[in-house]
């Protein structure tokens, strides 16, 4: 497959590391292990994940230190939403799933209230948009979502279909490849999905997600 270049100044869209106050981080950290419910390990291995996605677009470390936060509270407005609808086991009703879909605006909304400033709001608000612009809140479709809600959005999708679930065991690594080439164009961005393809060819063996996502926090630390 041949690789596409990302240009991280013309699709960033002017992320500022300097206008987000971070400093509430470890409260937050808090407040997302308090829930319970994996959320607190998710959200770290996807900023590794992301980070090393990040690092191979050539994101400077001041982006990928703003990814990387982004990546750990992503999925803070899920503080908000009933653990009856969050930790059901059956399949969701269309009703529970909207409320589900709430939580972007939640938690953008909980990271304003905490203090926080700047594209960080946006780049967790956009998690879930898709690339056709069938994802949610917004639908918003391209590149109208930061680069880094891009990036985000695979690292998430990769960390969970490896990780075990209550109704799936983790998805073998030719599976989730398979699954990013499917959705490359619609679901993800391609560039993004190029980009972590590249990363995957260089580790062929067990525990190959949690390689890639200790090489993105390797590169977040240098
Ligand atoms: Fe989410």
């Amino acid at each position: 497959m041949p690789q596409r270049q990302v240009d991280p100044s013309a699709q960033l869209q002017g992320i500022d590391a300097s206008a987000g106050s971070f400093a509430q981080l470890p409260a937050l950290r808090s407040l997302i292990e308090a829930k319970g419910c994996g959320l607190l390990g998710h959200g770290t291995r996807v900023a590794g994940i992301a980070c090393a996605v990040g690092a191979r677009a050539g994101l400077p470390k001041s982006e990928l230190e703003l990814l990387a936060t982004a990546a750990e509270v992503h999925d803070i407005g899920k503080l908000g939403v009933p653990d009856r609808i969050l930790l059901k086991a059956g399949r969701l009703t269309d009703a529970e799933y909207s409320v589900i879909q709430q939580h972007p605006e939640i938690g953008r909304d909980l990271l304003r209230l905490a203090g926080v400033r700047g594209n960080l709001l946006d780049v967790v608000l956009c998690h879930h948009e898709r690339w056709d612009g069938d994802g949610y809140p917004f639908r918003r479709r391209t590149t109208e979502s930061p680069l880094a809600a891009r990036i985000l959005s695979l690292a998430d999708t990769v960390d969970a279909m490896a990780s075990d679930r209550p109704y799936r065991a983790s998805q073998p690594m030719t599976r989730i490849v398979g699954e990013l080439e499917r959705c490359s164009g619609t679901q993800f961005d391609p560039n993004v999905v190029d980009l972590f393809l590249g990363l995957a060819r260089g580790i062929r063996s067990d525990g190959w997600v949690d390689r890639i996502a200790a090489t993105g926090a390797t590169q977040l630390a240098a």
